[in-house]
């Protein structure tokens, strides 16, 4: 089959369209024949080695596993043995996040539980922008940020792949939007249901003196003293991406600054929860939450794909098309 390879760490150059070996389902694996994928941080991450955490984790000096790819949407080609759920032919998406990677592939084994079946409404290439970065969205906001209905909820870099379902998932929570994002993209916020919006190149969301109950932040930088500030008494901050000083502030700091029923700032770890896909699946259906997609490459442009992503302003998320879904 094809893939795209990387064997050292750099700029999207190193990546090469070649042959490789076709792999074979375990016991409680899926093969999809992959129609389409999306990039994410993650893939970005891994391609860089900008944090060092990436080389302790997938190899010091080189990469581990050579193919990159989490998110996907295809079709069932074989399924392990003991496979429950699926069968040759279905249409499924996921993300092979926590499996290795491998989705910028024709063909990837996936482990059942990372699967869902596709929302019957999408296309291939919809179902692929949602699985990493609509699961952000939820855990950071359900799970970390414990969000209710009627609380005053801040999405900070609320335009990208992650902040476009953040703010549609908040709403679906029943959450008083605030997303904060650049003067291109206001509109598009409030298309996906935001309530207010805040341009960051006009205005700093911590100094107008207005506290949240939920600070969900996806990019841009403000000191964790900041986020802190624009806290309600009880208020939680979630730190999901941005700078690695705001990680650290998030990690180190976030522990020291969280009191017993007050305000909770920390950061979030994506786990992998098989409940999640399913209900983003019936939140797609029903329209609740929809994907947006600034931009899509075809499989050999990969490359390109990861450049503009690493350019850091795509509207949404950037997919890739690999093969046109004919099925049996
Ligand atoms: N913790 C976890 O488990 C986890 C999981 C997934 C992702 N992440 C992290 O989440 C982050 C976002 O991922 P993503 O896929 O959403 O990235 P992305 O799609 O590349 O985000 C691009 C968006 O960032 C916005 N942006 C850039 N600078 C900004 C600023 N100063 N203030 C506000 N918005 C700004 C851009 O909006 P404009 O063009 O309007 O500037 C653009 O729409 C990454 O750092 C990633 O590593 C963490």
């Amino acid at each position: 089959m094809k893939a795209i390879v990387y064997t050292e760490y750099g700029t999207p150059d190193v990546l090469r369209l070649k042959e490789v070996v076709k792999p074979a389902p375990k016991e409680n694996e899926v093969l999809v024949k992959v129609h389409a994928t999306s990039v994410n941080a993650a893939d970005w991450h891994l391609l860089t080695a900008d944090i060092f955490m990436v080389r302790l984790n997938m190899g010091l000096l080189k990469p581990k596993n050579t193919i990159l790819g989490s998110d996907i949407a295809g079709r069932v080609e074989a399924v392990g043995r003991d496979v429950k759920q699926f069968k040759p032919g279905d249409a499924v998406f996921g993300d092979v996040f926590g499996h290795n990677f491998g989705g910028f592939a024709e063909y990837v084994a996936a482990a059942e539980s990372d699967l869902a079946l596709k929302p019957a409404n999408l296309s291939f290439d919809e179902a692929a922008a949602v699985p990493l970065a609509a699961k952000t969205a939820l855990q950071g906001l359900r799970d970390l940020g414990h969000i209710q209905s009627g609380q005053k909820v801040l999405i900070n870099g609320a335009s990208g792949g992650v902040g476009t379902f953040a703010v549609q998932v908040a709403k679906y929570y029943g959450a008083e939007v605030t997303a904060v994002c650049s003067t291109r993209n206001l509109d598009m916020a409030r298309r996906l249901g935001a309530n207010h919006v805040i341009d960051y190149t006009k205005e700093d969301f911590t100094q107008n003196g207005q506290p949240y109950d939920l600070i969900f932040a996806v990019n841009g930088y403000h000191p964790i003293s900041a986020y802190r500030r624009a806290l309600t008494p009880k208020g939680i901050y979630v730190m999901v991406g941005g700078t690695i000083t705001q990680l650290f502030q998030a990690l180190l700091l976030g522990p020291l600054m969280s009191k017993k029923d007050g305000q909770q700032l920390g950061a979030l770890t994506l786990k992998p929860n098989p409940k999640d896909l399913p209900l983003l699946k019936e939140l797609l259906e029903t329209g609740k939450v929809v994907p947006v997609i600034d931009k899509r490459y075809t499989f050999s442009e990969v490359p390109d794909a990861l450049r503009y992503f690493g350019e850091g302003h795509a509207r949404g998320k950037v997919g890739i098309t690999v093969s046109v879904d004919s099925p049996a």
